[in-house]
């Protein structure tokens, strides 16, 4: 944890399933010329923030302590709003953190996305039940002080374009205190009927 107190500091995790998103309304964001991005997956991969290749499954198993042992430093004289962008941002403890945001998107247009991008059936599979069942929400449900202060929002972004989406996370993040609608834990795709995910792999 940062021990000095910058309050003109805030950090913002936008969290997510892969292919919900993140990347693209980050990018959107950064537009607005008020926020910082921090693609963190990028980071990772740059600084060597992982532990090892899981070969098997084709990804990077991260080291939660190098990431936030790197992300104080570089945060240490920074001002201003950064978005902090991964699946796995509720690893990131930084005192700044403010809030946290997740994506949610439907099962089957998940893996649709992520058939566009040839990954394998096994991962396809593996990321529409971790969305099937909200894990990155669960997740982030366990940051207690974030959790106690209604700072964690959802967002179901599955018939959302960008444009729109943009304007909402732009909305929560100034005004969290009107954004009850968006709080976390309303999103459940568990009685969707039309979801079994071996129909659509
Ligand atoms: N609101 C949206 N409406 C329609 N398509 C979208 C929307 N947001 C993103 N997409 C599309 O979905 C795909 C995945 O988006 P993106 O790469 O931003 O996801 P991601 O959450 O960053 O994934 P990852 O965690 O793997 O990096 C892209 O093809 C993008 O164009
Ligand atoms: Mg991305």
């Amino acid at each position: 944890m940062n021990p000095t107190i910058n309050t003109s500091l805030k950090v913002i995790l936008l969290s997510g399933n892969p292919g919900t998103g993140k990347t693209s309304l980050a990018n959107r964001l950064k537009k607005k010329g008020t926020y910082e991005i921090i693609h963190i997956g990028d980071i990772v991969i740059s600084e060597h923030l992982y532990k090892e290749t899981d070969e098997e499954r084709d990804t990077k198993i991260v080291d939660a302590e190098k990431l936030n042992t790197y992300l104080m430093d570089y945060l240490k004289d920074k001002t201003g709003t950064f978005i902090c962008e991964s699946h796995y941002t509720d690893l990131i403890l930084h005192s700044a953190v403010k809030m946290a945001i997740i994506l949610r998107v439907k099962p089957e247009i998940i893996i649709n996305r992520l058939k566009l991008r040839n990954y394998s059936a096994e991962k396809i599979r593996e990321n529409a039940e971790a969305e099937f069942l909200g894990d990155c929400t669960s997740f982030m449900l366990e940051r207690e002080e974030l959790y106690r202060s209604n700072r964690i929002f959802e967002i179901d972004a599955t018939n959302l374009s960008l444009d729109i989406l943009t304007e909402i996370v732009d909305k929560i993040i100034k005004y969290p205190d009107n954004s009850a609608e968006y709080l976390a834990g309303r999103i459940s795709w568990l009685s969707n009927d039309s979801v079994n995910i071996n129909n659509f792999i």
